[in-house]
């Protein structure tokens, strides 16, 4: 298997998932948002299979690199994670996501039409679909992004689409994932972002081992049980075993399919926060503040196309996402390279 974005979050997990599982894995990454020292403990979890990753450091949208590596290394699939994700960077510097998101699928796709496999899977977000009218959130709602990262996603999945359509023996998969936290239960890997984390769990992370002063709850009067927003957050392990059932089932059918990853159950901000506090055993420093323009109240899976289609569900609980994540933390205070930001 071929692995772009290799040692970011999402895909290391899937890396140590995959190589476990029996696969070779060919990772590359540039390290725009991750270090190298995930690729060291991607092999380390992944114990005697780890001698099964090569890892080549290149940027996706460099053709040349990338079609001299699937030159002289086959490979069956590949699962394409490289892109920039961060949603507020994404409206301050939107030609540099438009760049990279949308040129290293092209020219992975290029890649591949020369030398194969024509089997992908690819990243997509739930954020695509912006604000909806319908809950849960099912694969067929409108697509409505509400930023430059989101519209990345949405444009990459119609380009997937439209190829699908020109050249019909294509098979490619956009898993839409919802909200991707935790980390590997052996405290090695986890979610490690570089800067000011853009995402709530991080963050949380980040102030319970002291390195933020409070998390700052965006709004406490949306029309939810408690007042804060609802989100699907689901176990980064669960995730990676999704890629791998996806790959299993890449066969199946040929063209383009959108397959929701979520857990289906929505937990609040304030639910996170206790949960979170109970992991780590102390409470947790919030304030409240406005909303923010752009979040919406509610947003959880139906996950019962994933079920059906590629036979996966998720099977962890918050209790378990927070103390994967918070393991990971205490293990790595100042993240990889220990030195914090
Ligand atoms: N984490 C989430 O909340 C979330 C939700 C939905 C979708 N996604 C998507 O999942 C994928 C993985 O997300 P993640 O959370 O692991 O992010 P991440 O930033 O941790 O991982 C992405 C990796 O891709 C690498 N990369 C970026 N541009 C590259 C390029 N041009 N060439 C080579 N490598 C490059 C980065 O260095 C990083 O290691 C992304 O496509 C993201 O958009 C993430």
């Amino acid at each position: 298997m071929l692995v772009t974005g290799a040692a970011g979050f999402i895909g290391s997990h899937t890396c140590v998932d995959l190589l476990t599982a029996g696969y070779r894995v060919v990772g590359v990454d540039n390290f725009v948002n991750s270090s190298p020292r995930a690729v060291e403990r991607i092999r380390e979890v992944a114990g005697p299979a780890g001698a099964n990753l090569e890892f080549v450091e290149l940027d996706v949208r460099d053709s040349a690199a990338l079609s001299k590596l699937l030159a002289v290394t086959p490979v069956a699939a590949v699962v394409h994670f490289a892109a920039l994700k961060a949603v507020g960077e994404s409206v301050a510097l939107p030609v540099e996501y438009y760049d990279t998101n949308l040129n290293a699928t092209l020219r992975l796709v290029d890649a591949l039409r020369e030398h194969g496999p024509r089997r992908l899977i690819f990243s997509s977000s739930c954020s695509i679909h912006g604000d909806v009218d319908v809950l849960p959130i099912r694969e067929d709602a409108p697509s409505r992004p509400t930023n430059p990262y989101s519209r990345t996603k949405a444009m990459c999945e119609q380009i997937l689409a439209d190829l699908c359509v020109a050249e019909p023996d294509w098979h490619v998969v956009a898993l839409r994932y919802f909200n991707p936290v935790g980390a590997h239960p052996s405290g090695l890997l986890g979610e490690d972002p570089r800067g000011t984390p853009n995402n709530l769990m991080p963050y949380l992370q980040q102030v319970a081992v002291g390195r933020r002063e409070f998390l700052t709850v965006f709004g406490d009067d949306y029309p939810t049980p408690d007042g804060t927003g609802v989100r699907d957050y689901i176990h980064v392990v669960d995730l990676a075993e999704g890629h791998r059932a996806a790959l299993e089932h890449l066969a199946d059918a040929a063209g383009f399919r959108a397959i929701n990853l979520g857990t289906g159950v929505g937990t609040s901000v304030r639910q996170l926060l206790e949960a979170f506090g109970a992991a780590c055993g102390h409470e947790l420093p919030y304030r409240v503040a406005g909303r923010r323009a752009g979040d919406v109240a509610e947003l959880y899976a139906d996950p019962s196309h994933a079920a059906e289609t590629i036979g996966w569900r998720a099977s962890r609980g918050l209790a378990e996402m927070c103390r994967d994540a918070w393991e990971f933390q205490r293990h790595n205070p100042g993240g990889y390279d220990g030195a914090g930001a």
